[in-house]
């Protein structure tokens, strides 16, 4: 049976629970993988201008609207990179990414990260230290005010936001009285982020979840081997990774699995049924081994006091020493 459920939003908007991540698809990987998808149901396409890939995620969805969808059925999401946080930037990058997708709007624009880097280049490592980014002192409420504006000019449908702790949330809101439609952050039974997720429910904020299959970009052990989830899946008939996108869908978020081969596109968008014992014996993976895969950068150093606030949330001890200004 197809993944066809549908989420609303705080916005009214209809959001097709299960969604294609596009991040990492090589060239000439993700303008067939979209193509494939679509035609296989998908209905939500989650893009980012730092995947660099959008003008192919534009191809393909030129060769699918409007004869296998119309615009309206789809809903597409990207995200304003960390170099265009300076409010003047928010919608020259919004133009950019309408261009690259070939489209006159998108549903939901994202903050990518609660950071931000000096304007005009991509990424900035510090000189002294390669792995530690330069970043640049612009208050996250400054970028959320540009964003709010956004849904008044008809590019955007909805703004939200992508890797905020409770504190960003919080300093957002404290500044503008406007919660983020939705935050899209790593969420997988390693790194199941419960106390985030109950929070932005209780206030509407929509939880996408990234990385479902726990997207390894370090090496270690992939989510869909482990013994647990292999075992559950075998019972049910399932495949691993449909019994991790059901897992991460369980309780209302939107999950948005990755994939450019088209036998796991189409499997990946089968709903697997999990019992609650089912659901209980997954989340229990990450009881005693906590694990999240996207730390991509060092934002700044341990002691810089300018910062004030936590980038992570306090699960996870590796990630306490990034901190980010909100207001
Ligand atoms: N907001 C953010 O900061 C952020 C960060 C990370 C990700 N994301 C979004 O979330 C999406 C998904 O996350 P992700 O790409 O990190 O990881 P993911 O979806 O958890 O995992 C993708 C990996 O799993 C493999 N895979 C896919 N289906 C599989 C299956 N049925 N069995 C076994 N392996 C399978 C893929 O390889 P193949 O392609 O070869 O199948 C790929 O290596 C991204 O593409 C992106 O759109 C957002």
């Amino acid at each position: 049976m197809s993944f066809n459920n549908i989420v609303t939003l705080s916005t009214g908007q209809k959001l097709p629970q299960i969604g294609l991540g596009t991040w990492l698809s090589r060239p000439g990987e993700v303008e067939n993988a979209v193509e494939i998808a679509i035609r296989h149901g998908y209905r939500h396409i989650d893009c980012a201008l730092i995947y660099q890939n959008q003008h192919e995620v534009g191809t393909a969805l030129k060769r699918v609207i409007p004869s296998v969808v119309k615009r309206e059925e789809l809903f597409i999401t990207s995200k304003l990179w960390n170099h265009n946080h300076a409010p003047e930037n928010v919608e020259k990058e919004l133009d950019e990414t309408l261009s690259q997708l070939g489209l006159d709007y998108i549903d939901l624009y994202l903050i990518h990260w609660p950071v931000a880097f000096p304007a005009g280049k991509l990424f900035t490592p510090h000189p002294e230290k390669a792995e530690i980014q330069v970043i640049d002192d612009i208050p996250l409420a400054e970028t959320w005010k540009a964003m709010l504006k956004l849904p008044a000019t008809g590019k955007v449908k909805a703004v939200g936001v992508s890797n905020f702790s409770i504190k960003h949330l919080q300093g957002l809101h404290d500044a503008t009285g406007v919660w983020p439609v939705a935050n899209q952050i790593e969420r997988h039974p390693l790194n199941p982020q419960w106390e985030l997720v109950k929070w932005c429910q209780e206030r509407g904020i929509h939880i996408t979840a990234y990385s479902p299959l726990g997207n390894n970009i370090t090496g270690k052990q992939k989510l869909v081997d482990y013994a647990e989830v292999k075992a559950i899946a075998d019972r049910l008939g399932a495949t691993p990774a449909q019994v991790l996108v059901s897992w991460g869908a369980y309780d209302g978020c939107s999950v948005i699995p990755k994939s450019v081969q088209k036998d796991r596109i189409i499997s990946n968008f089968q709903q697997v049924k999990l019992s609650q014992e089912d659901y209980e014996a997954i989340s229990a993976i990450g009881k005693n081994n906590h694990l999240r895969f996207n730390v991509p950068f060092r934002y700044c150093t341990e002691s810089d006091p300018k910062w004030d606030v936590n980038i992570f949330d306090e699960e996870d001890e590796k990630a306490a020493t990034h901190q980010i200004r909100v207001v």
